[in-house]
């Protein structure tokens, strides 16, 4: 799972410059290694050795796998000309711009939101071929009837797709609200669903991807690392 990692990408990652400014401070004495400067941009760096630069000192870290609790207004994207990206409530995590969102939530939707830097283990989760469970509490804007939860539970087709959604599985919690688990990751497809089912969305929170939910102690902007058990799920 580890890999060195050199020096200059290092940097680039942990302190936002380019590789080219990177390169620069590098030989020009500015970055120590450990307590020792190191001149050289190519400069294998190992997990734990400490990197010095502009006064912060930050840990070679492996790879990352945090949960963020989205809040409302925030898009899932590395950069966006409009709103917010999620990674603004992320930015004291070292390396956070060598992360990515696995899957995407709306810009509107809460919870449960997975961030890593694996690649392999991103795709895991978000690959169709898995068919993992992703979990939304849905508010509802008219109550709740059997007719909808019925056409969840059959599948849907929905405007513009070939195929029907698969059958989802749908818990009443009260007149308003509905626990909805979906195994695709069709384009607004919760809000989609519930609309050809002559309701509307007001309000959509994830609260579990496959076997992991949302930890119940972070507050909406919070996160939190995930622990080795929680990784090894997928
Ligand atoms: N379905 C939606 O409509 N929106 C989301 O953010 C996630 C699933």
């Amino acid at each position: 799972m580890s890999e060195t990692k050199r020096l200059d990408r290092f940097l680039t990652e942990c302190f936002e410059i380019s590789r080219s400014v990177s390169g620069k401070v590098i030989r020009a004495g500015q970055v120590s290694v450990n307590g020792k400067i190191i001149r050289d941009a190519s400069f294998k760096t190992e997990i734990g050795d400490e990197v010095e630069y502009a006064g912060q000192r930050v840990e070679v870290y492996d790879k990352l796998y945090y949960m963020l609790n989205k809040p409302d207004g925030c898009v899932c994207a590395n950069d966006d000309s409009h709103n917010p990206v999620v990674f603004v409530h992320m930015r004291d995590v070292p390396g956070i711009n060598s992360c990515h969102c696995v899957g995407r939530l709306d810009l509107d939707t809460t919870g449960l939101l997975l961030v890593t830097n694996d690649g392999q283990w991103s795709h895991r989760i978000s690959s169709p071929k898995k068919h993992l469970g992703k979990t939304y509490r849905v508010m509802l804007a008219d109550p709740v009837t059997e007719e909808l939860t019925d056409m969840l539970r059959k599948g849907i087709l929905l405007a513009g797709e070939k195929k029907p959604t698969s059958p989802a599985e749908v818990e009443i919690r009260n007149d308003h609200e509905i626990d909805l688990v979906i195994y695709e990751g069709k384009y607004h497809q919760v809000k989609r669903m519930i609309q050809a089912g002559g309701n509307q969305v007001v309000a959509l929170h994830r609260i579990a991807v496959g076997p992991l939910a949302l930890d119940p102690a972070l507050e909406e902007g919070q996160y939190r690392r995930l622990r080795r058990d929680e990784i090894e799920l997928f």
